[in-house]
């Protein structure tokens, strides 16, 4: 992170200007999800990457959503990470790329939020035709653009920290 703070600020945005983000700017959250751990540095994850209004409308409505709003707060970037499903790594690397680019998206002035819909749906169909290679299974989904709303301030619960010495 460039500031410690930087980690602490981030909070999940839920409205999106329509703007497009630069390919600079998501090749970059990008990296910082190919940059994170894996389990024996395996690196199985795949990021599909699906941008523009028009598009994620129709993404939405293949799995049943109305549109992009109803799907990812009306983000103009919507980014798939999948895994070879066979892979016993697959649901902690993909959280962590995820977590990583969520970082990443905060330290850039973008906003993002974990979308945890595709990834739940029973019998998925393919999204090859997204560029989720076939075989593989999409573990989280990640909604991304420039952020409209107030980050609210974030309510912390207690007594979740034991330190034993
Ligand atoms: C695994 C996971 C799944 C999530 N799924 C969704 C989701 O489907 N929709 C949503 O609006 N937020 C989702 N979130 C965001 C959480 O609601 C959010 O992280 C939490 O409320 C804490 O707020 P903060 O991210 O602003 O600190 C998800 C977060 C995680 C880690």
């Amino acid at each position: 992170m460039s500031s410690y703070s930087d980690l602490l600020s981030r909070r999940s945005r839920r409205k999106y200007e329509e703007r497009m983000v630069s390919d600079d700017l998501i090749g970059k959250v990008l990296d910082a999800g190919l940059h994170a751990p894996s389990g024996m540095n395996t690196q199985g994850w795949h990021f599909s990457v699906v941008k523009g209004r028009k598009k994620i409308d129709e993404l939405a409505s293949y799995v049943g959503k109305a549109d992009a709003q109803a799907l990812c707060y009306g983000a103009p970037v919507f980014i798939m990470v999948s895994y070879d499903q066979s892979s016993k790594f697959a649901p902690f690397d993909t959280s962590v790329a995820l977590m990583q680019m969520m970082n990443a998206a905060h330290m850039l002035g973008l906003g993002s939020v974990w979308i945890n819909y595709i990834n739940l749906m029973e019998n998925a169909p393919s999204f090859s035709a997204y560029g989720v290679p076939e075989g593989y299974k999409v573990y989280g989904s990640l909604a991304l653009g420039y952020p409209l709303d107030e980050p609210k301030a974030r309510v912390m619960k207690e007594n979740l920290v034991t330190i034993i010495e």
